[in-house]
């Protein structure tokens, strides 16, 4: 059996649904908070358990008889986020699972400037530790981020932002096809996977140059002074500790910790992975 934690998810909820493509129901489990919302998956014939990184004797239930469990990194950073990855390797270790998956990102380094890089670098030296065959699915950053560095870009032409650096945006949808092909296909790749992007890296300025495009409007990138930036935020009701931490993706993406691209996402697709103009246009359409 196959355990995907984070079913419930944005990644999670599509990396099992296009693993139902390929293997049967009954080879698939979910590991998720809340049960009542994966009942969908119980209708379709998945495995549906309750587990909760943060309560370790939960995970046992969850991954009983796992071969591989994917362990889809959870929201929080710092010794937190890095103590519940360890519950769940350590318990996916227990069950007896032969192998672990996790969704890494390309940029996990333990002296990035974004916190939860090291985190992710942390997770894959527990991995190394772990004795276990591992796959760490080095992920793009997701393109779903872009409209939240835009502010109200659209209505007054200026996309005011810290200075930036390029980054691959890289879809959920294209992310979670290759993590079931890559549980689908438990040889395919052994230890950390390259980065797993689409084949650009955009920064702002190009991000602006799309929108005009795309909307008519002129939108011009204005760079903001970080503290300024950072304040404005927290005027708004950001609290400071979520405002630095999004400012420090700013400091990675200066130093190229996003930019590099790969062409291992689209091989393993079979196809070409989505732009970031094609998920604009997507998120522009009238609804
Ligand atoms: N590559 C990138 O650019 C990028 C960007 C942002 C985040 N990420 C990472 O990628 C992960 C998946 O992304 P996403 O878009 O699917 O995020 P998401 O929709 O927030 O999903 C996160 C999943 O983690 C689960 N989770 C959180 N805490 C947990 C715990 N204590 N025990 C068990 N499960 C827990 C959540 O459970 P519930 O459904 O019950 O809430 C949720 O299903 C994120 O959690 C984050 O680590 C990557």
């Amino acid at each position: 059996m196959i355990v995907i934690t984070g079913a419930t998810g944005r990644l999670g909820s599509q990396v099992v649904d296009r693993l139902l493509t390929r293997i049967p129901a009954d080879q698939v489990g979910v590991s998720v908070r809340d049960t009542a919302r994966a009942a969908d998956l119980r209708a379709r014939g998945v495995r549906v358990r309750r587990g909760d990184f943060t309560e370790p004797e939960s995970l046992a239930e969850a991954f009983e008889n796992a071969a591989q469990v994917l362990i889809v990194s959870a929201n929080d950073t710092g010794g937190e986020a890095v103590a519940q990855h360890a519950a769940a390797i350590d318990a996916a270790t227990t069950v007896g699972a032969t192998r672990i998956l996790y969704t890494s990102h390309q940029g996990a380094g333990a002296d990035s400037r974004f916190a939860p890089m090291p985190d992710h670098a942390a997770t894959e030296a527990l991995l190394a530790a772990s004795g276990l065959p591992f796959t760490s699915l080095r992920n793009g950053f997701y393109t779903a981020t872009i409209p939240l560095l835009l502010g109200n870009a659209l209505e007054t032409g200026e996309l005011r932002a810290p200075a930036d650096g390029p980054v691959s945006w890289t879809e959920h949808a294209d992310l979670a096809e290759a993590a079931a092909i890559v549980l689908a296909e438990p040889d395919l790749i052994d230890g950390a996977t390259p980065p797993l992007t689409a084949p650009n890296a955009l920064d702002l300025n190009d991000i602006a140059a799309i929108l005009t495009d795309l909307s008519g409007r002129t939108v011009r990138r204005v760079i903001v002074e970080d503290e300024d930036w950072t304040a404005g935020l927290i005027t708004h009701g950001v609290p400071e500790a979520q405002a630095e931490l999004l400012l420090g993706m700013f400091h990675a993406s200066r130093r190229g910790e996003f930019a590099t691209t790969d062409p291992a996402l689209e091989s393993l697709l079979g196809h070409e992975a989505t732009s970031v103009r094609t998920f604009l246009e997507g998120a522009l359409a009238p609804r």
